[in-house]
């Protein structure tokens, strides 16, 4: 007999999430390489504003988190009134899929995309639509292509995570202009603090009916623990989200740390420089030993194997060494392994680590 209670069609499609291990066993002092965290932590203001926080823990936060919004909107010259905040960029894709996709309805986004798009699609009873890439970078045309009457949203990670790559302003433009009119672009910047210059998409999402920008304090902010991501786009589409998102959704603690780390553009800059010397130093080790890798924007490096046998052998070899880091099969990737940037420390231990292993293979 089958079970006469079932979920919404879709639900029992989801793969459950698995995050980037965090211990080895056996191994007390392992580094941990595999979520792309941020090994330098929080703002010092931000820690201190958290701790403020425990003296009004017995009240409830506020409902239209406008500090935050404000500074939000004040560092980045955005006008927040079109500013949302969620708990974790994660929240406002799940939002864009609740609000504006269901049953008949396709979600497009890429082969290596982040998995939370095809989740949160199948969760809004959508169908998801993977679209090719191309040498592991976002491919307009292919995306293009595969738009139709049924469309309704687009995810872009740009940068892409886990390849570490993105495409530029003239790409960016040329896919909204070549989107269905009931099609809304969405660019996911949880890493576009890490790339000089980029605006993770605001520019386009200020001026285009249909192009919105999502963000995350999780990354460069440091702040993964706290659950914090915000998304800026059309006030049409921030009025819908803001009716179906519960209206305590951010604690005061929350709010709090996220808006002191936003309003530390020094920590925030050190941050970068810091990633990027590191990032070039490690893609360049990698490579003395014969491990390639695309040239990464985010804080992260994809080093590719020959094949998943031999990026299986090299991660089990890295743990044994206490170094994790993230196998990425899940994002059709098996021969790859996604290593984040970690202090200098993390980085001479990773690359000394697999120069072993290609020394003893
Ligand atoms: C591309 C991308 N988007 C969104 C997120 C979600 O970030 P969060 O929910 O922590 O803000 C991540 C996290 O790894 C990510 O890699």
């Amino acid at each position: 007999m089958t079970d006469p209670i079932r979920p919404m069609p879709g639900i029992m499609d989801i793969a459950l999430y698995q995050g980037g291990a965090a211990h080895v066993a056996g191994i007390t002092d392992a580094v941990k390489l595999s979520s792309n965290e941020n090994p330098f932590g929080p703002s010092a203001a931000a820690k201190e504003a958290f701790k403020r926080a425990a003296e009004s823990l017995h009240r409830y936060p506020p409902t239209d988190h406008s500090s935050l919004r404000e500074a939000i909107g004040e560092v980045h010259g955005l006008d927040h009134s079109r500013v949302i905040c969620g708990v974790g960029s994660d929240e406002i894709i799940h939002l864009l899929c609740q609000a504006y996709a269901g049953p008949s309805d396709e979600v497009v986004f890429t082969e290596h995309g982040f998995l939370m798009y095809r989740i949160s699609a199948l969760a809004a009873g959508a169908t998801p639509v993977s679209v090719r890439e191309r040498d592991r970078t976002t491919d307009v045309d292919s995306i293009l292509a595969a738009c139709g009457p049924s469309t309704k949203l687009v995810f872009i990670a740009n940068p892409n995570n886990p390849t570490g790559t993105m495409i530029g302003k003239g790409e960016l433009v040329r896919l909204a202009d070549g989107l269905p009119e009931h099609a809304i672009l969405v660019l996911d910047g949880a890493y576009a603090e890490y790339v000089e210059g980029y605006d993770g998409g605001a520019g386009l999402a200020t001026v285009r009916p249909n192009v919105f920008m999502t963000r995350t304090f999780s990354k460069i902010y440091g702040l993964g623990g706290l659950r914090i991501g915000w998304g800026y786009g059309p006030k049409p589409i921030i009025d819908v989200l803001n009716r179906i998102r519960g209206p305590f959704n951010l604690s005061v603690a929350q709010l709090a740390a996220a808006e002191a780390a936003m309003r530390d553009r020094a920590h925030v800059g050190w941050c970068r420089d810091e990633n990027a010397r590191l990032r070039a130093w490690l893609g360049e080790a990698l490579a003395e030993k014969g491990i390639p890798s695309d040239c990464s924007t985010a804080n992260f490096i994809l080093a590719r194997f020959a094949d998943e046998a031999e990026a299986t052998a090299c991660d089990t070899f890295l743990q044994r060494e206490g170094l994790i880091v993230r196998r990425v099969a899940g994002y059709g990737l098996p021969n790859c392994l996604r290593i984040t940037i970690g202090d200098e420390s993390a980085c001479r231990r990773v690359a000394h680590a697999i120069g072993q292993f290609k020394g003893q293979s």
